[in-house]
């Protein structure tokens, strides 16, 4: 038996969660709604029985659904996520859930009145770039990590739609930093004390277009998220993901979605080295402390493998709503992204840290 989904919001997203829900045998998508009536057209070009519904309401009310995806516009989640609640069915909502840790509860509030399952759609904790600083620190690669670098950044300031509108719920933070912390929160247990932020409109009149976050843990890491969508370099490989990671026993660089990178370690651990002992001093360079080193000292290891799928989050839902497994994104780590983007937007207008956990 295959569960019946509808899809609420047919854009970019939408369209990749209609095909999802019909290669996965355990779901079939059976309706589409969007109150764009293009969108709808768009469905019927490509999927001529599919019914079609420029309304939720109507939706809810002629299709007999176990389950519907949220993939409107932010500043919809709430209002469609209440609904479908009302409606009995499951719920897999796009991120972020809600543009507030308020709007969140009340969404909470109906899911948990009507007995349904809530999850978001954080497909990105499947990322091979990001599993491959999971597994470094997981599994203390490079030692006691200190230091967790995640950033991204693009080249012309803009954003699609009606992303860059505040009412819609529009900027970056929304649109990434949900991700990008997520990431860091999934990986990095225990509790979070600070939460310090820079967020900016750069270019963007309404919303904000760049960030830099600092993530403060009980257990002595720090993470540190930026994203620019107008951050230039000509580098080969700058529009893309970076990661830095690190430990007292070597670092780790990961470029690109399709991880590039190694692990560098030292031969050995630096020594004190004492005027007498030092008489290559000029060979290093303008400086001694952070010089060229030594012939030999720098080695590198390949990154190590990661064998995850974006599709795995598909793969981890259906088995969760069978029973068989846990479901990954649970509704509790969503709100507490959701207050570490609130803290983040406080830190940014007070210039101060804000102590979280
Ligand atoms: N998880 C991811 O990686 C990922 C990637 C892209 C987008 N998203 C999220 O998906 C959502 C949609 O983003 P998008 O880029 O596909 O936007 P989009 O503009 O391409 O599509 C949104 C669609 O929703 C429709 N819509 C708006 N309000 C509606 C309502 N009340 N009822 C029905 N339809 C409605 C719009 O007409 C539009 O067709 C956003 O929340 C976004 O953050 C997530």
């Amino acid at each position: 038996m295959s569960y019946r989904y509808a899809v609420i919001g047919y854009g970019f997203i939408g369209r990749r969660h209609v095909k999802t829900l019909k290669t996965f045998e355990e779901s079939d998508c059976v309706a589409v709604c969007d109150i764009n009536s293009k969108r709808l057209k768009e469905v019927k070009e490509i999927y001529p029985d599919m019914p079609v519904y420029d309304n939720a309401e109507d939706l809810f009310v002629n299709e007999k659904l176990d389950g519907v995806i949220i993939s409107a516009n932010n500043k919809a989640h709430k209002e469609l996520t209440v609904m479908a609640a009302e409606h009995g069915c499951h719920i897999i909502c796009e991120k972020p859930a809600a543009l507030t840790v308020a709007e969140f509860d009340e969404m909470m509030e109906a899911v948990d009145k009507a007995g349904v399952s809530f999850t978001v759609h954080q497909q990105r904790r499947f990322d091979k770039d990001f599993n491959t600083v999971k597994r470094c620190y997981d599994e203390h690669l490079v030692g006691d990590i200190y230091t967790i670098q995640s950033s991204l950044y693009g080249f012309n300031g803009n954003m699609h739609d009606w992303h860059v509108y505040k009412a819609e719920g529009g900027g970056m933070l929304y649109d990434w930093g949900v991700h990008l912390i997520d990431q860091i929160l999934y990986m990095v247990k225990g509790k979070l004390k600070s939460v310090y932020a820079d967020v900016r409109n750069v270019i963007n009149k309404e919303v904000d277009d760049y960030f830099k976050i600092i993530l403060r843990f009980e257990n002595n890491v720090t993470a540190e998220i930026e994203l620019g969508t107008y951050f230039l370099n000509d580098q080969p490989g700058w529009f893309e993901r970076h990661w830095f990671v690190g430990g007292n026993q070597g670092s780790m660089n990961v470029n690109k979605f399709d991880p590039e990178g190694k692990i560098v370690r030292t031969t050995r651990l630096l020594e004190n080295v004492d005027e007498d002992q030092d008489k290559s001093a000029a060979s290093y360079g303008p400086t001694r402390s952070f010089g060229i080193p030594a012939p030999g000292l720098i080695v590198t290891e390949p990154l190590p493998k990661v064998n995850v799928e974006q599709s795995d989050y598909f793969v981890n839902y259906f088995k969760a709503i069978d029973g068989k497994e846990e479901m990954l994104v649970k509704p509790e780590e969503v709100r507490r992204v959701l207050c570490v983007m609130e803290a983040c937007r406080e830190s940014a207008r007070t210039k101060r840290s804000v102590d979280f956990e």
